[in-house]
């Protein structure tokens, strides 16, 4: 179900019905942070198939409580790199598929004024360049993050990079392409383009906010009296 973009050629869409229908969920505003995380935990998960299609398999005989069946176990470690924070939301998605792979962290935070990014944090495995290396953020924007923690992989030796986000704008797929033109980026939607602050439009406002219930847009319906109560 995935769709190679006309006008990116770094650039796949993923159609899957289920992925289009638990994005809308998450876009809506009245959707609240619990059931946002749920959401994006449910979409990163589908979207680990096609993020995972090509990798390396070895033939494997195990002993079932029957007899013995011949199958496959992956011939490398896989890492998930989220970019922390909003990043790390997307990790039990792939981690319910990929229950061995080891997880590196960069931290980044985007200027609100410059939108620039800001890193406070990289620990990655010290032989991160030996599998392939997932890149995990829900939002690519300006693109300054992605482009950011991308080069922090290509720093530590890694050629086996694929991103996936949730919704992408125009701008941060050509700055994408432009850095890091052999970066495959996996998205489940590509937006119209960014508005004064940097926000994709329509977009689905601020991931990491949405995600842990930080909150800071002052419209009524998304932090006010209609706020639901978590406790
Ligand atoms: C958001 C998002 C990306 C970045 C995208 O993080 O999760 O990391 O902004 O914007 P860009 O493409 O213009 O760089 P944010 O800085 O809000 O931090 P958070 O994850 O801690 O909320
Ligand atoms: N970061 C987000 O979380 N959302 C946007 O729309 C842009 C940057």
């Amino acid at each position: 179900m995935l769709r190679a973009h006309s006008d990116h050629d770094n650039l796949r869409l993923d159609d899957h019905p289920l992925v289009q229908v638990l994005l809308t969920a998450a876009r809506d505003e009245g959707t609240k942070p619990p059931e946002f995380q749920r959401l994006v935990i449910a979409i990163t998960s589908l979207m680990a198939s096609a993020a995972t299609e090509h990798l390396a398999t070895r033939p494997v005989t195990i002993t079932t409580p029957v007899g013995q069946a011949h199958g496959q176990r992956l011939e490398r470690v896989v890492t998930l790199v989220p970019v922390v924070r909003a990043g790390m939301g997307m990790v039990d998605g792939l981690r319910k598929v990929l229950p061995a792979a080891r997880i590196g962290h960069i931290g980044i935070v985007r200027n609100k004024e410059t939108l620039a990014p800001e890193p406070y944090l990289i620990k990655l495995p010290p032989d991160i360049a030996e599998g392939r290396v997932l890149l995990l953020d829900p939002m690519l924007a300006t693109g300054g993050s992605a482009s950011f923690a991308a080069g922090i992989l290509e720093d530590a030796g890694c050629t086996d990079v694929l991103m996936i986000c949730l919704v992408a704008a125009p701008e941060g797929v050509q700055r994408m392409q432009h850095d890091h033109p052999d970066l495959l980026i996996h998205a489940a939607a590509l937006d119209e383009c960014l508005d004064k602050r940097g926000y994709i439009t329509p977009g689905l406002g601020d991931a990491g906010d949405r995600i842990y219930g930080t909150i800071q847009d002052p419209r009524p319906s998304l932090h006010g009296s209609d706020r639901q109560d978590t406790r």
